[in-house]
């Protein structure tokens, strides 16, 4: 049984792309307003009817309903408005994920989580301590989202289809992402060798800063996030073994640990099965470090 908690429009739409992927024959919406996660699963049962697709999805109130939960998702908390960095939520989602986490370790405590409210990385860090569970057992979706950005980019500016492109972000899911060109190819051939240093310069500047374009255009960031999120919860439970970025509390890896922060790792039924250390070069290392450094800067203020 997949769980989500938080039923908005990420958290409707992670379980939108849930059904469509099969991930789980049974899922869970859980919100704290009455009648929207209730309200949400009506309508994309109707919608999975029309589908011939036989997931069947509920809506709760109630914490107690998330019992026997293979994976939790964790949507819950305000989200990010115009002009907002994703720091800015700290203070307030801090206490609601504190809150979650704890109802989660009551009522599902084998359970992978997957938290995705932001400020991300800090928000994976006060999961992990709250809920006591292993590392491997925390694997936040943030850089997931801003790979599917980058992704979009490289394909805006090369023309080449979006499936041949395989590409590579991590770091803080903040302002000091950090998006990988040299780990970055299209079917094989190194990107550097396709487009000038120019264009992969804006490319990573415009992966860093979109989500913001987005949220000042629209008001929120919907699909992208939706779909990411079923992508990290289809490879936990199909056992996928994808590698694939994730925020999880580091143990000695890339020289941290006591911090999460989204690192490449090999993602399966056992969650963060494996985490990939890359040999950074001394600019990847500068930005992947300030990322470190927000995130516990972030810690220490809470
Ligand atoms: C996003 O990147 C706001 O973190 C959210 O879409």
């Amino acid at each position: 049984m997949l769980t989500i908690i938080g039923s908005g429009k990420v958290g409707g739409d992670a379980a939108l792309f849930s059904a469509l992927r099969k991930v789980d024959k049974d899922i869970l919406l859980l919100d704290v307003v009455n009648g929207l996660p209730q309200g949400e699963a009506m309508d994309l049962n109707h919608m999975l009817s029309e589908q011939g697709v036989d997931v069947h999805i509920r809506g709760s109130n109630d914490y107690a309903d998330m019992k026997g939960s293979d994976i939790v998702v964790v949507v819950a908390g305000s989200g990010r408005k115009p002009g907002m960095t994703r720091m800015d939520l700290l203070k307030i989602n801090a206490g609601i994920v504190k809150d979650v986490v704890e109802n989660i370790k009551k009522h599902a405590s084998n359970a992978i989580i997957v938290p995705v409210t932001n400020p991300l990385d800090p928000m994976v860090h006060i999961t992990y301590k709250t809920s006591g569970f292993e590392p491997s057992r925390i694997v936040g979706m943030g850089n997931m989202l801003d790979l599917s950005r980058f992704i979009q980019f490289i394909h805006e500016s090369t023309g080449h289809s979006r499936d041949s492109i395989r590409a590579l972000v991590i770091g803080e899911h903040g302002e000091n992402m950090l998006p990988l060109p040299r780990f970055s190819t299209v079917s094989g051939i190194p990107l550097a060798s396709i487009l000038p240093k120019e264009k992969l310069d804006q490319i990573v500047k415009d992966t860093r800063g979109v989500a913001a374009k987005v949220i000042e255009l629209k008001g929120a960031t919907v699909h992208a996030p939706g779909n990411a999120i079923s992508a990290i919860v289809e490879a936990i439970i199909k056992d996928r073994k994808k590698v694939i970025p994730v925020a999880t509390p580091l143990t000695g890896q890339y020289g941290h640990s006591d911090v999460s922060i989204g690192v490449p790792a090999v993602i399966g039924r056992k969650g963060v099965e494996k985490i990939i250390e890359l040999d950074l070069n001394s600019e990847e290392k500068e930005w992947f470090e300030k990322g470190v450094n927000s995130v516990k800067t972030a810690l220490a203020g809470i």
